[in-house]
């Protein structure tokens, strides 16, 4: 009973991957492929959807992949990881769901002796030290926050007008990511601290999550307007969902109808974000590279799987356990490129 129950998510994983047509592992599962198990902390995320798929075309011919949906539970994920060690699994790519829950996975890998590749959720340092056959592929939050930063320094030099009450001071609202997450915590600070190293004061008149989520952006960003309505001068957003959903909520308040704009930033540059920077709204984005994070993760867990040292082409490796993909700035002058 409890092993079928168990079950379930893993093989729920392999139907929903149409591109296999529904065969378990039927991602290159030729005789001698290895067979790797691949952790999402959920499918329901747009940029992780862009992860996943580079993923999935990485490993067509050379592994046995299984992707599953760890459907924002970390019980379930911790499920799928006993599963996978089980069934013989050789290597894991895991993107925790809690990013501070995963010594009890390290715990179950390291008794098996089945290396694993985290990715988009970065464990502690006291974590990461507990194995030396566990691995990290990501992006310096820092970097990112930095980069928005700058887009709206520029921006702000570039019209005196973007000053309306004219106090030489940036009043700001800021949508956050899952709380506890690295990329909210850094992106929240460092975003801020590029526009004050610009000599700009910033004063900050409301902060909320919106859980990287497109609808509550949009919901915390009609409130924000409730609250402080044309006080706003910038919208800084963690990430490009919560930018398109404030910039919903912008327009339902006659914001983008005339000459009436609000600088609004968000990071990913996922395709409806650069959409949104063609059509004038979002004035940019930070590109959180999945692609090469998607390759890197594969390359790794790959090399793993087979016996091979780890090494990716997509950055060097440093520590001799993590792959740090950069990010990039997208603005109207070079958002084509990123199509
Ligand atoms: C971030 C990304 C967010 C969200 C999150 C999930 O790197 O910017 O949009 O996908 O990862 O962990
Ligand atoms: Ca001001």
């Amino acid at each position: 009973m409890a092993i079928l129950a168990l079950a379930a998510p893993v093989l729920a994983g392999c139907q929903g991957d149409k591109s296999d047509g529904g065969n378990p592992g039927a991602t290159g599962a030729a005789a001698g492929n290895p067979k790797i198990g691949v952790m999402i902390y959920k499918f329901d995320d747009t940029f992780m959807s862009y992860v996943r798929r580079t993923v999935e075309e990485s490993g067509k011919g050379k592994a046995a992949l299984n992707v599953v949906d760890s459907q924002n539970q970390q019980p379930t994920q911790n499920d799928q990881v006993d599963q996978f060690l089980v069934q013989g699994y050789k290597a894991l790519a895991i993107n925790p769901v809690d990013r501070t829950a995963v010594s009890v996975l390290i715990d179950k890998v390291k008794a098996k002796n089945v290396p694993v590749v985290f990715f988009n959720r970065e464990p502690t340092a006291a974590d990461m030290a507990k194995w030396d056959k566990i691995y990290y592929v990501g992006a310096k939050a820092e970097q990112s926050g930095a980069l928005q930063g700058e887009i709206v320094v520029d921006y702000w030099k570039a019209n005196p007008g973007a000053d309306r009450n004219k106090d030489g001071k940036l009043q700001y609202v800021m949508l956050t990511g899952e709380p506890g997450h690295q990329d909210a915590l850094l992106r929240t600070e460092h975003s801020i601290k590029a526009v004050t190293a610009a000599g700009i004061q910033a004063e900050k008149l409301a902060e909320d999550t919106a859980m990287w989520d497109r609808v509550k952006g949009q919901e915390k960003m009609a409130a924000f307007l409730a609250a402080h309505g044309d006080k706003i001068e910038a919208v800084f957003a963690n990430n490009d969902d919560m930018a398109l959903g404030a910039i919903e909520g912008l327009k339902a308040a006659g914001y983008f109808t005339g000459d009436k704009f609000m600088p609004v930033v968000g990071v990913d540059a996922t395709p409806p974000a650069l959409d949104a920077i063609a059509k004038g709204t979002l004035l940019g984005t930070v590109l959180n590279d999945a692609k090469n994070q998607g390759k890197a993760t594969f390359d790794l867990v790959y090399a793993l799987a087979t016996g091979a040292a780890p090494k990716t082409d997509v950055a060097p490796m440093t520590d001799g356990r993590y792959v740090w993909v950069p990010y990039q700035k997208v603005t109207k002058s070079n958002y084509q490129q990123f199509k």
